[in-house]
C-alpha cells in the first residue's frame, strides 16, 4: 500500500519560485514541499548576477518595460511585461524584509546595481556574484522555521492525479504521485491546490550551465496531465559558460561585462562591436550567436572574456565566487582572461498560466522557469528571472488565498499500480539514451538551426519516445527513468515548436528562414488530453 500525505496546498519545487509561493499562503493553510533533492537545490542556488528591478530615481518602470520587450524581439506579452516590472520593488523589498543580505555601495548610501545585457540602466540587485545562493538560504531558512510547511526532500514527482484521470467529472488537479528516493517507493499527496514550480529543461542539452535535475519535469508532467504549453523552441544559450575539461557548468555571470569586461578572439582583439551597436552588453541572444559564428570561422574550442584591466580588489570584491573558481582551475582572473562557451542556460516557454499563474487544469498553478507568462518572449532578459518567480509566485497564493475557502477537499485516491512493473536489468539503456539525446539536441537544436538538422533530430526523438514508453510500462521507476522520460517529452515539444517557427527570432535562429516575420505569433503546443478550462 502506497504512503499516503494529505494538504492543502503541495508545492512541488523549492527553488525561489516554490518557496516564495509557499512564504507567501496564508499560516492556516497546511503546505507541502516537495525537492527531488535537499531542499536547497535548482537552478535558484546558482544565480549569480542578480534580480532587475527598477530601484532608483533615475531608473522608470517604463524603461524597465521597454528593455524587456526589446530583448524579447517583439513576443512578450506587454501586460505580463508592466505586470513583473510594476512588482518589482515590492518583492525586493519583501526578500530584504525576509533577511537577504544584498551589495551595498561603497559609503553605504544604498544598494549597489550592477548592469548587464540588455539593460539601459544599473537596475540589478544583487549580492556580490552569488545572490542565488544569499536568496536561496533566507528561504530555505524561513520555510524550515515556518510551522505550517512541511519539507519532503529527495521526492521526485512522477505525474499529476486529476479528475479526469480518475474517471471523475470536470478539470480538476488533486494532488500527485511521488517516488520517495530514500526507499524508491511511489507515495500518493493528495492536496486541494497543487503548484508545479520545478523549474526550467536545459539538461536536453550537452553542455549547460544548470545543476543535474533540470530535466523539465513540471512542463512534461503538465502536458502529460493536459496542459497547454508555449514557446518551448526559445531556449536562451548563455554566452559565457567556463572552457575547462574538469569545469562542469560554471557559468560566468554577465555582470563581469557590466562591469567592463570584454569578449576576445584568439588573436586578443574584441569584436562584438560588429555584431551589435552596444556591444559586449548586448541582448543575449545576439552574444551567444556571435560568440557560436566566431568560433565556427575560426575552428576555436572557445573565446576569451578578460577583465583583468581592472583593479585586482575590484575584481575580488564584486566577483569573489568566480575569482576562487577560476583559481581552482589554474586561472587567475585579476591577471588572464577566461576561456568561455556558450551553453544552454534557461527555457523561456513552457506551461501557459495567466497573471494569477493558474494554468488549464483548476486548482493547478505553475509558477517559475516552468511556466509561460508571456514576460520573457523571444529572449528572456537577464536577471528578469528571479524576478518572474518572486512575482508569480506571490500572485499564485494569493489566488489560492482567495478562493481556498470555496475548494473542497479532494476525493480520495487510488494506489500508485506496481503490480505489473519488475525491476529493470537494463539500466545501461536509461544511461544510453540520456546521452543520445542531448548529444542529437546539442548539435541539431541548437545556437543555429536548419529544417534538416530538426528533422533529423525529431526521427531520433520520435524513437527515444517509444524506447521509453516501453521501458517505462514494464519496469519500476527511478529518478533516471523519469527524467529521462520528461527531457524526451520535452525535447520532443522544443523540436516541434522549432519546426512550427517559420521564421528567424530571439533565440531561434535558422538558416532555412534567416528573416523575421512582421506579425510576431506565439507558438502554442495543445496536448490531446486537453480540456478547454472551466470559467
Ligand atoms: P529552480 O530554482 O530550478 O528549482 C526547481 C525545484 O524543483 C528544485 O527544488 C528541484 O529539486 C525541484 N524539482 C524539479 N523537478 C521535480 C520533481 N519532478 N519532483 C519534485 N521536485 C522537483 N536568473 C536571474 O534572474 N538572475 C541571475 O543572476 C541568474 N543567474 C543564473 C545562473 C545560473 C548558473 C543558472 C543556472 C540560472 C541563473 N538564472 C538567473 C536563472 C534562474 O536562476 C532560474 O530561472 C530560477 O532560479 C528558477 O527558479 P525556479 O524556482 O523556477 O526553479
Ligand atoms: C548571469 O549572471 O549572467 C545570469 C543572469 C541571468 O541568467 O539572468
Amino acid at each position: 500500500m502506497s504512503h499516503r500525505y494529505s494538504h492543502d496546498v503541495l508545492i512541488i519545487g523549492s527553488g525561489a519560485a516554490g518557496l516564495t509561493a509557499a512564504l507567501n499562503l496564508p499560516r492556516h493553510l497546511r503546505i507541502a514541499v516537495l525537492s527531488k533533492t535537499a531542499l536547497r537545490s535548482g537552478s535558484t542556488q546558482w544565480a549569480q548576477g542578480g534580480i532587475a528591478a527598477v530601484l532608483e530615481a533615475t531608473d522608470s518602470l517604463e524603461d524597465h518595460v521597454r528593455d524587456t520587450m526589446a530583448a524579447g524581439a517583439g513576443l512578450c506579452h506587454e501586460e505580463a511585461v508592466r505586470h513583473t516590472v510594476s512588482n518589482g520593488r515590492a518583492s525586493i523589498d519583501w526578500l530584504v524584509e525576509q533577511g537577504v543580505r544584498f551589495t551595498r555601495t561603497d559609503d553605504d548610501s544604498g544598494f549597489h546595481l550592477t548592469r548587464e545585457g540588455g539593460h539601459s540602466h544599473r537596475r540589478i540587485i544583487h549580492a556580490a556574484d552569488a545572490t542565488g545562493r544569499a536568496v536561496a538560504d533566507v528561504l530555505c531558512d524561513r520555510a524550515q522555521e515556518a510551522e505550517n510547511i512541511e519539507i519532503f526532500e529527495h521526492r521526485v514527482a512522477v505525474d499529476l492525479i486529476t479528475h479526469r484521470k480518475l474517471f471523475l467529472p470536470g478539470n480538476r488537479c488533486v494532488g500527485a504521485y511521488v517516488l520517495n528516493r530514500e526507499d524508491q517507493h511511489v507515495e500518493v499527496f493528495r492536496a486541494r491546490f497543487v503548484v508545479l514550480a520545478t523549474g526550467g529543461a536545459s539538461k536536453t542539452y550537452l553542455y549547460t550551465s544548470n545543476p543535474d535535475g533540470a530535466s523539465g519535469d513540471g512542463i512534461a508532467i503538465a502536458w502529460r496531465a493536459g496542459c497547454r504549453v508555449a514557446n518551448m523552441e526559445f531556449n536562451q544559450f548563455h554566452p559565457t559558460c567556463l572552457y575547462h575539461p574538469n569545469a562542469k557548468s560554471f557559468l560566468i555571470t554577465e555582470a563581469v561585462r557590466g562591469e567592463g569586461g570584454h569578449l576576445l578572439l584568439p588573436d586578443g582583439s574584441r569584436f562584438m562591436h560588429r555584431f551589435d551597436p552596444q556591444g559586449e552588453l548586448a541582448p543575449r541572444d545576439i552574444v551567444a550567436r556571435a560568440i557560436d559564428h566566431e568560433m565556427k570561422r575560426l575552428g576555436a574550442d572557445y573565446l576569451h572574456l578578460d577583465i583583468s584591466h581592472k583593479p585586482a580588489a575590484f575584481i575580488r570584491e564584486h566577483f569573489p565566487t568566480i575569482y576562487e573558481k577560476c583559481l581552482e582551475f589554474g586561472i587567475d582572473i585579476t591577471r588572464e582572461p577566461i576561456p568561455v562557451v556558450p551553453a544552454a542556460h534557461y527555457t523561456c516557454g513552457g506551461i501557459t498560466v495567466d497573471h494569477a499563474a493558474r494554468t488549464d487544469i483548476n486548482q493547478l498553478y505553475a509558477i517559475g522557469e516552468a511556466s509561460f507568462t508571456g514576460l520573457h518572449g523571444a529572449n528572456r532578459m537577464a536577471s528578469n528571472s528571479l524576478l518572474e518567480c518572486l512575482v508569480y509566485g506571490r500572485a499564485a497564493a494569493e489566488d489560492i488565498a482567495a478562493s481556498c475557502s470555496h475548494v473542497p477537499t479532494p476525493p480520495e485516491v487510488p494506489d500508485w499500480d506496481e503490480s505489473q512493473v519488475r525491476d529493470s536489468d537494463e539500466d545501461v539503456v536509461i544511461a544510453h539514451n540520456w546521452n543520445e539525446l542531448r548529444h542529437f539536441m546539442w548539435d541539431y537544436v541548437g545556437i543555429v538551426r536548419t529544417s534538416k538538422r530538426l528533422q533529423r533530430a525529431k526521427h531520433r526523438v520520435d524513437l527515444l519516445s517509444r524506447e521509453i514508453r516501453e521501458f517505462y510500462s514494464n519496469y519500476r521507476v527511478s529518478n533516471d527513468l523519469l527524467e529521462l522520460r520528461n527531457l524526451v517529452t520535452v525535447s520532443d515539444l522544443i523540436i516541434c515548436s522549432a519546426l512550427q517557427r517559420q521564421e528567424s527570432r530571439g533565440l531561434h535562429y535558422t538558416l532555412d528562414f534567416p528573416q523575421t516575420r512582421d506579425k510576431p505569433e506565439d507558438t502554442l503546443l495543445t496536448p490531446t488530453s486537453f480540456m478547454a478550462p472551466s470559467p
